[in-house]
Parts: structure tokens; sequence; C-alpha cells
């Protein structure tokens, strides 16, 4: 617990109304979308300039009090959860845009804006950022947790679309990472160092962000399929084939029953294929799709519906962004694992085999099986009865075995959600001992004091 002269001091680092340690805001700052169990900060600060934060975290290090950067709260794997209280820094009062380099399609941002209302903002200039997590997260969260989407295997993560950093370090010195050229070999990347790193090694307040130019010419896609496996199997004929759609959603025959369920829509209750493509022109589009078509049609599917219209394209793309959130409301209530894998493409199949094939086998849970299938990422969501007594017994039953066999087939434990709490027991299978001791020590260089978002990534 921070003392009353702790408090006093960081109450005078800011304006009143930018300090609290009230029970609701502690609350509120307690939990991410996750299951994790939910840990109160002991105060929590919104600041407003990059000079506040440095004063904060200076206060924070000098003094031991953990501190966590705090977004939209809409990790999902405890990445923002403050596991040892002390200060958490919501950015919510850091959210401009400061500049928009509209010919170079570039953007500088405050970390606490979240993308989609930036993206409603430099659609005038005719641009996007193209990384797009389900739920409006901010863009410092998604820097923090290198978050993406559907958009991934044509825009790539946002790893692939920062450019720049402002980062406050953990004595609170103000450092400025990487620059506004595509192309940089100057030195240690340190901005890719930042980038997933959970806010263990600093904390970002300023970004430099690549921009996309809104494509003209799209087209949606929608297909279904007789079993998950044929679909999965589409995706790498897809894939392989070197075409390049801008977003391949899997989603499982239960993921379609519960969009038509909370959308009020009869879409064939079968594993489906959402895709889309973004091309220069119409006829270019029109050849890539009939390869596609072409494609799923070897694989078996039973319906092949390209073509939507503006409204239909939104309308599926709204159901799948809001997939989870429609999931918790048929479940109110119901604690979840929501699990997040990720291999190269080849291994796609048995991936999702396997993870069928382990759900299949447990008892009283509901789950949905579907992800990112065009770049080798995988979700589940696992709905079980009793929290916290299951929530291990879950983790064990299908994380282990399913994090394993994407490790044993070339991948990763997590492609999107981060390590937060739940990945960090599956750390030292996928990097190995020596790997690890190295992470470790970067932390220990970065934080000597470990106040930075303690018990996260290499606890
Ligand atoms: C999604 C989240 C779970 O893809 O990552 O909907
Ligand atoms: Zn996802």
């Amino acid at each position: 617990m921070l003392n009353d002269t702790q408090i006093g001091f960081l109450t005078s680092l800011v304006a009143p109304d930018q300090i609290s340690s009230g029970e609701s805001a502690r609350a509120l700052h307690s939990r991410d979308q996750s299951s994790h169990a939910p840990h109160m900060p002991d105060v929590v600060i919104w600041p407003d300039t990059t000079e506040q934060v440095s004063r904060v975290v200076a206060f924070a290090d000098r003094e031991r009090i953990a501190i966590t950067g705090w977004g939209a709260g809409s990790s999902l794997e405890g990445n923002s959860i403050p596991l040892r209280g002390g200060i958490v820094l919501d950015f919510a009062r850091m959210d401009r845009i400061l500049k928009v380099y509209a010919e170079d399609f570039q953007v500088i941002v405050q970390p606490g804006i979240f993308y989609k209302d930036m993206n409603k903002s430099l659609a005038q200039h005719g641009l996007f950022f193209a990384p797009d997590p389900g739920a409006n997260a901010s863009i410092g969260g998604m820097i923090a947790n290198n978050a993406a989407g559907t958009r991934t295997p044509k825009y790539g993560a946002t790893r692939d679309n920062v450019l720049a950093l402002e980062v406050v370090l953990a004595n609170g010195d103000v450092i400025r990472t990487g620059s506004r050229s595509i192309k940089q070999s100057a030195g240690y990347d340190l901005t890719h160092l930042m980038v997933g790193s959970e806010g263990t090694l600093g904390i970002i307040t300023e970004a430099t962000l690549k921009l996309a130019p809104l494509p003209e010419h799209f087209s949606a896609v929608i297909s279904s399929f007789a079993t998950t496996a044929d679909a999965a199997q589409a995706v790498f004929g897809i894939m392989g084939a070197g075409l390049n759609p801008a977003a391949l959603e899997l989603l499982d025959a239960p993921c379609i029953a519960v969009i038509n369920q909370t959308e009020g829509l009869d879409w064939q209750v079968a594993p489906t294929l959402f895709l889309e493509f973004h091309g220069a022109s119409e006829a270019s589009l029109h050849v890539e799709l009939e390869l596609v078509k072409e494609i799923c049609e070897q694989m078996g599917a039973q319906s092949f519906t390209p073509g939507l219209g503006r409204d239909a394209r939104d309308r599926l793309w709204h159901a799948r962004h809001h997939l989870a959130e429609f999931m918790f409301r048929i479940h109110p209530g119901q604690p979840y694992l929501i699990s997040d894998v990720a291999v190269p493409i080849s291994q796609y199949p048995p991936l999702v085999a396997e993870a069928a094939a382990v759900l299949e086998g447990m008892e009283n849970v509901n789950g949905y099986i579907f992800g990112h299938a065009g770049d080798g990422n995988m979700h589940s969501v696992i709905f079980f009865e009793n929290w916290p007594d299951e929530f291990a017994r879950v983790q064990t039953a299908f994380n282990d075995r399913v994090v394993a066999k994407a490790i044993a087939l070339g991948g990763t434990c997590t492609g999107e959600h981060g390590v937060g709490i739940g990945k960090q027991k599956y750390m030292l299978h996928e990097h190995g001992e020596i790997a690890m001791d190295l992470m470790r020590r970067l932390k220990a260089f970065f934080d000597p004091n470990g106040i930075l978002n303690p018990g996260k990534v290499v606890s």
C-alpha cells in the first residue's frame, strides 16, 4: 500500500482531477477482458503530458512502487492487471492526433487514442491504420501487446506499422526511438524491442504510425464447408497459392450460430470462411476471386458467395469484430478461457484438428474455435462453470495441449494477445533457457527496481 506521504507527493505532480484512490476508480482498473483474477491498484493517475509521466515514473522508481500503463483495458491475457498494486497510469487524457503526414501515409499520436476513433479521423485523408483487434483498443495498448486482427495477412500486425516511439524509461528519462523513414538500419531496434513488451521495459507516450490508403476496390466473400478440417485446408490452399487476401478468417459452426442468434441472421450454420480482397482495379479483383473460388470448390466448399455489397460486407466484419462480445452475451456471467496460438500456414490444418479434438474430449464446457486463419492464428473461447476452481483445469486441459502442438508445429504460444499472466508458463518451452535468461537480464537492465508492470512476461 502507498502511504499518505507518497500519495501526497503524487498528488502534487498533477491536477486534483488527475488522481484518484477511490474504490470505484481502482476497481475499474483492476481487470481486463480475460478471466484472470482482478487486482486493484492503490491509485489511478490520468497524466496529460509526457513530463507528468516522467515525473510519476521517476518517483515510483525511487520509492519502488509498481506502475502499470492502461489504455482501454481490452487485453485478453491479464496484460494490464496491476498485479502488485501501486500506480495505474490511465492514458485517457493523452488521446490526441498530434500530426498527420498525409503525403507520407503517417500519423503521430498519443497512446490513449482508441484506434477506431483515430481511423474515423484519418478517413478524411483517405487513410487508415490497418491493425484491427476486435475491441476498440488504445494505440498504446496495441503497441505494448503487438496486437493484430483480421487485416494482418495483407497489412501486418501492429509491429509492422510502428516507425518511431517516445518512451519513458524506468528512471523517468525520456527517449525517442526510430524515425519517420520507412527504411531504418541505425543500430539496435529499440522501437521494436518496446513493441510487445507489455509495459515491462518502458512506458510509451507517443507513437509514429504507418498508415495505408483506404482501398478503393474491395470484395468480401463468405464461403461455408462441410467440416472445419475442409475449411482449414482451404485456408492453406488460398495462402499456399500465393493469393493476397486483406483478411481471411475461419469460424466454426457454433460461432456462426452465435452470430445468427445475436444479429438475427440466418447464415448457414457450418464451418465458414470470411474473406476480403483489396485490389487496384475491379478487373484484378475479379481474377483473384476466380482463383479463390476454384480453390474453395476443390476443398469441397458448400457455398461461395463473392462480391458482397457494402452493407453486407460491413455486417460481416461487424459480426466478426464483435464475435467474442456476442459470445459473452450468450453466456452471461459465465467464466471463459480465451486462447491464442499461431503456426506457419502449412500447419494450420493440423493445429485446428488438434484444438477440435481436445475440445471434443472436454466435459461441461462450451467451446468455440475461430481465428485469423490467413496468418495461421487460431483462437478458442471456452466457457466453463466455476471460477476460479475450474479456470486452472481448463487452462491445463486445453491450453497446455494446444500450445504444445502449436510450438511443435513451428509456431508460438501467442500470436497477438501477448504473454500477460496466462502464457508465462509456456515461455521457457518456446524460447529455451538461455534466451529466457537473456530476456530476464534485459528486463533487469531496463527496469532494475522491477517497477514496470511487474509480474508480466518474464516474472
Ligand atoms: C478476436 C480476439 C479474440 O480475434 O482476438 O476476436
Ligand atoms: Zn484475434
